[in-house]
């Protein structure tokens, strides 16, 4: 398989009046092209979606550190201009379905018409070209063809998020990127989007990148899972290592959290809540929390150490299996 992004030391600090906020802090990963799924999976305000944003190179206005380097088929992205990026990557090559996209639509205009304006004002096809696409598009995410004509309050939750992953599709990116797509939806509806992603990821040959703090709902999806905490990936394998084998000691008490049918043990909360990452605990950011911390924990970060097949870890408990 071969290497579709591959993101190495990536920083995204924000400005803050107390100091920058690490929302993005030297965060490492892969993903292979066509047809896989890498689960993004961290607590509320570890940073996923600022991950997310800085792929995308949508900043806002405070960025404080923007650094790194992001290598998708081949080319580095940081590297580029806006105006290349823009024109060459965003959309065409790198998608996303934003955090909340349910509310991501123009209120006035209708759906159809925001689902081709890329294709139309870029010259890259005609109306009726456009129209036909999004029309496949809209039956391929099992929508109907009169949604083209509606305006975005006459459609469901569901409904949106499923037209939200038709526009992002539109321009044929190798890559979507997906902030929390099943949040905010029933139950029902929500498998039907992780049914729908796992088709596309299937027939179409997408590459996916799947933000969400369920981590059995990324299991489900995806072949890949990394863990983020405080801004860091902390935790990459295959989302079967990841569930029978964890490694990280958060990745441990995450899973442990979650309730299970047909067993006598209860859910095990974390103690203690996330840090600001305004000032991110010294050495390993997870140590005021871990029950496994010893002294070196609070004085170095730990970095990522392999660990068989080809699992890593961001923890110091692990610097001996990598000797
Ligand atoms: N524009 C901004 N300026 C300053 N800080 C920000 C900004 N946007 C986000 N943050 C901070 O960055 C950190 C990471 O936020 P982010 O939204 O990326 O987390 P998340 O993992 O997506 O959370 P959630 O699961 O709630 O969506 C938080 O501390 C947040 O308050
Ligand atoms: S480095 Fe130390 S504090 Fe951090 S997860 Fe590992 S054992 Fe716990
Ligand atoms: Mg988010």
């Amino acid at each position: 398989m071969t290497t579709l992004l591959d993101v190495r030391d990536l920083i995204f600090h924000y400005a803050d009046r107390d100091g920058p906020v690490r929302a993005v802090d030297r965060v490492s990963f892969s993903l292979a092209s066509g047809g896989s799924a890498l689960g993004l999976v961290g607590e509320s305000g570890s940073g996923k979606t600022s991950l997310a944003l800085s792929i995308m190179r949508m900043l806002p206005s405070n960025v404080a550190r923007y650094e790194g380097e992001i290598w998708l088929d081949g080319q580095e992205l940081l590297g580029m201009t806006d105006e290349s990026f823009r024109r060459e990557i965003r959309w065409r090559k790198l998608a996303l379905v934003p955090q909340g996209a349910q509310n991501g639509f123009n209120p006035v205009l209708r759906v159809g018409e925001q689902i081709i304006e890329p294709l139309v004002v870029d010259g890259q096809a005609s109306r009726q070209e456009a129209r036909a696409r999004a029309l496949e598009l809209l039956a391929y995410v099992g929508l109907p063809a009169d949604i083209f004509m509606r305006f975005p309050h006459e459609l469901s939750g569901g409904m949106k998020q499923r037209a939200m992953i038709a526009a992002a599709l539109i321009q044929e990116p190798p890559l979507v990127i997906m902030d929390e797509p099943t949040s905010a939806l029933d139950a029902s509806v929500q498998t039907q989007i992780t049914n729908l992603l796992k088709r596309l990821k299937r027939d179409m040959d997408l590459a996916i990148i799947f933000i969400t703090h369920d981590i059995a709902l990324a299991s489900d999806v995806c072949d890949d899972l990394a863990v983020v905490y405080a801004g860091q990936v902390v935790e990459i394998g295959s989302a079967e290592q990841i569930l029978l084998e964890p490694s990280h000691p958060y990745t441990q008490r995450l899973l442990g959290s979650i309730p299970r049918l047909h067993t006598d043990r209860l859910p095990e909360f974390i103690p203690g809540a996330p840090p600001d990452l305004r000032q991110p605990p010294a050495g390993c950011r997870f140590h005021p929390r871990c029950p496994l911390a010893f002294e070196e924990c609070a004085r170095e970060e730990p970095p990522a150490f392999a660990l068989a097949e080809g699992q890593l870890s961001r923890c110091w408990l692990h610097a001996e299996a990598e000797r």
